[in-house]
């Protein structure tokens, strides 16, 4: 009798084991969920979005700002708080790279969020999670669609400068380069256009553009793509040199409202960066998605808020790896 309950209890413990070790050790992104934090720190979710509001309401522009963080994060080794780690013996900062120098910010939010969820909940919430949250919250407070993050991920221990510079589209980056990059990290050119779409919010700065307005072809021509009555307004605060940091709209139509007046623009040849204007220049398909969403604001939306998960599920920390940073700025203990 108590032989065949031990063997009972033995063959149930056979039987469960590997699920929570498949559990424990998945990495794949498969694991994170919306509920994740509904019992170990139920106010967190509260806490991101009322700290996004008031910055947001401070300066319209920190919605964009925080919804390139978290692509920026998650392009390089998955969505992992790399993006927020300072420099320090062990590390150097992602913050340096060529996409991120003097154009990556919202930092001090994060910041602040995370000090306000650490007095909540002490070591419960992750940086990585904060990160998503918050693009998420910004995408709805710009007039973007709402949707449930799957949360779960832990913080990085390390940061990559290579894999920040070598990952991210740079501007000039050919639309099969930009492609490309996006496949890496298993995403198709449905998401390519449909994330493309944030740049109907936020800033650019001259120097990310000016080769187009001045010599695109190296014969010192402007982009035939671009509209000659755009490109002439463009010029007269982004010289030929000089005015650098200079910023302009990615949408001049509608700048802190998240609609698809984005890809009508790119329509009308007055797509800001040359990465916006090769959706349609280079690639019928790609075309035809910003012809869809030029028309059809709700198909934009809707496809946006499901490449925004598809993007926040890339190769997160799951498990006891990683683990849950206190500063965002620093690993625990190093
Ligand atoms: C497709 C390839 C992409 C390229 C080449 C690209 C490039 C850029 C560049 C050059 C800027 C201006 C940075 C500056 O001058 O400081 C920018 C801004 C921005 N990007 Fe992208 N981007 C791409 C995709 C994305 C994606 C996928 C997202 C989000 C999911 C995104 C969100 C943003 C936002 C919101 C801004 C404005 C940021 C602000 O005002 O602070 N971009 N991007
Ligand atoms: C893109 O711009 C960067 C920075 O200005 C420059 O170093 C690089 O050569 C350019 N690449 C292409 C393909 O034009
Ligand atoms: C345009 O670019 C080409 C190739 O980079 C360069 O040789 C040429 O001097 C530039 N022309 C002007 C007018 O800036």
């Amino acid at each position: 009798m108590a032989k065949s309950l031990l063997f009972l209890l033995a063959l149930s413990f056979i039987a469960f084991a590997p699920l929570c070790f498949c559990y424990n050790n998945n990495n794949h992104g498969g694991y994170l969920y919306p509920q994740f934090y509904d019992h170990s720190c139920p106010k967190a979710q509260q806490i991101v979005q009322s700290i996004v509001a008031k910055a947001v309401a401070r300066e319209a522009r920190m919605a964009a700002s925080l919804l390139r963080l978290h692509f920026h994060d998650c392009f390089v080794k998955g969505c992992d708080g790399s993006i927020l780690l300072d420099s320090s013996k062990n590390i150097i900062t992602e913050k340096r790279s060529n996409p991120n120098l003097n154009s990556i910010r919202g930092f001090e939010v994060i910041d602040e969020i995370k000090s306000a969820i650490e007095k909540e909940c002490p070591s419960t919430v992750s940086c990585a999670d904060i990160v998503a949250l918050a693009a998420r919250d910004s995408t709805v407070l710009a007039g973007g669609p709402h949707w449930e993050v799957p949360v779960g991920r832990r913080d990085s221990r390390g940061a990559s400068l290579s894999g920040s510079n070598n990952e991210i589209p740079a501007p000039n980056n050919t639309f099969q380069t930009i492609l490309t990059k996006f496949k890496r990290q298993k995403l198709n050119i449905v998401d390519l256009v449909a994330l493309s779409g944030s740049h109907t919010i936020g800033n650019a700065r001259c120097t990310t553009f000016r080769q187009r307005l001045y010599n695109q072809t190296g014969r010192g021509l402007a982009d035939f793509t671009l509209d000659q009555s755009y490109a002439a307004s463009l010029r007269k605060n982004c010289p030929r040199s000089g005015g650098d940091q200079n910023l302009f709209f990615l949408d001049f139509v509608s700048p802190t409202k998240f609609d698809n007046s984005y890809f009508k623009n790119l329509l009308a040849n007055k797509g800001l960066l040359n990465s916006d204007q090769v959706l349609v220049t280079k690639s019928e398909v790609a075309k035809q998605l910003v012809q869809q969403y030029a028309v059809n604001n709700e198909l934009f939306l809707e496809q946006f808020a499901k490449s925004m998960i598809k993007m926040g599920n890339l190769s997160p920390i799951t498990g006891s790896r990683g683990e849950i940073r206190k500063n965002c700025r620093k690993v625990n203990y190093s």
